[in-house]
C-alpha cells in the first residue's frame, strides 16, 4: 500500500481516521432524499449534530493542490466539526514553514460555520489535532453572506463544501480577492448539479474568468481554475 499522502504525525493520522469514521457512521444513517430543502429550520435542525464530513480522498486531494500551489490564504465556506479545516490548516502551515526563510507572510486559513454549537465541536478537534495545525485557522462564527464580507486578503484557494445555495454567493464574495490562477474545489457537483445549477451557469458563462473541470470523485469534485 502506498503510504500516506499527508505529512502528519502518526497522533494526527489516527485522529483524522477517527473523525472520518465517526462521520461516515453518522451520514449511513441519513436518507439525504427524504430530508427538507437545503437552508430551512427543519434541514438545519437535523444538520446541527451532523459532521458530513469532506471524504477523505477529497480532502487528501486538496492537501495536495493546497501544497503545490503553495497556497498561504485559504477560504472554507462550511466547516462544520473542522475535519476538511485540518487538511486545510497543516497544508497552509507546512507551506508557511517551507517558506520561512524568505520572511513569508503568515498563513490563514478563514474558516466559516453558521452554528456555535458546531463550531465549538471544530475548535475542540483542532486543539485535539496538536501542534501541527495550531495558529493559523480564523473561524468566523455566522452566516458566511456576513462573515465573509471583509478582511480576506488575496485568497490563493477557496474550498465550497456548503449547502448548494450559498455556493454562488462564496465564491461572490471572495472572488475579488481570488489571486489569477487561484483553485476553487466544490463537493457534491454531480449528485447535486440540480443545486449548483446557477453556481456552474456563473462560472461557465464566457466572460466569468474562470474554467473548471470535474473530477471522478464519488459524486463528483469540481477543480475551478481562476484564470
Ligand atoms: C457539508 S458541511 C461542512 C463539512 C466540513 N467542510 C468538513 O469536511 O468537515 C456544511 C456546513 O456549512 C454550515 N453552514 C450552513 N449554512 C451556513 C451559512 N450560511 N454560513 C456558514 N456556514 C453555514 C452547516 O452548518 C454545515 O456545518
Amino acid at each position: 500500500m502506498a503510504p500516506s499522502p499527508l505529512t502528519a504525525s502518526p497522533h494526527l493520522q489516527a485522529h483524522l481516521k477517527a473523525l472520518h469514521s465517526q462521520s461516515s457512521v453518522q451520514e449511513s444513517g441519513l436518507d439525504w432524499a427524504s430530508l427538507p430543502k437545503q437552508c430551512t429550520d427543519a434541514f438545519d435542525d437535523i444538520m446541527r449534530d451532523k459532521f458530513i464530513a469532506l471524504d477523505q480522498d477529497k480532502c487528501e486531494l486538496i492537501y495536495h493542490v493546497l501544497r503545490s500551489i503553495n497556497a498561504k490564504t485559504v477560504v472554507e465556506a462550511g466547516t462544520s466539526f473542522g475535519v476538511s479545516t485540518i487538511y486545510l490548516a497543516l497544508a497552509v502551515a507546512q507551506n508557511v514553514a517551507r517558506d520561512s526563510q524568505s520572511q513569508a507572510q503568515q498563513g490563514r486559513v478563514i474558516a466559516t460555520e453558521k452554528e456555535p454549537s458546531k463550531a465549538s465541536i471544530a475548535r475542540e478537534n483542532w486543539e485535539r489535532a496538536g501542534d501541527e495545525i495550531q495558529g493559523v485557522i480564523d473561524l468566523r462564527v455566522g452566516d458566511l453572506r456576513e462573515t465573509l464580507e471583509k478582511d480576506l486578503g488575496t485568497v490563493d484557494f477557496l474550498l465550497l463544501d456548503i449547502w448548494t445555495p450559498l455556493a454562488l454567493p462564496a465564491v461572490k464574495l471572495v472572488k475579488p480577492y481570488l489571486r489569477p490562477g487561484a483553485v476553487i474545489m466544490a463537493d457534491n457537483t454531480l449528485k447535486a448539479d440540480v443545486g449548483y445549477e446557477d453556481l456552474l451557469d456563473y462560472l461557465d458563462a464566457p466572460d466569468s474568468g474562470f474554467r473548471r473541470v470535474t473530477l471522478p470523485y464519488t459524486g463528483g469534485l469540481d477543480m475551478i481554475i481562476y484564470q
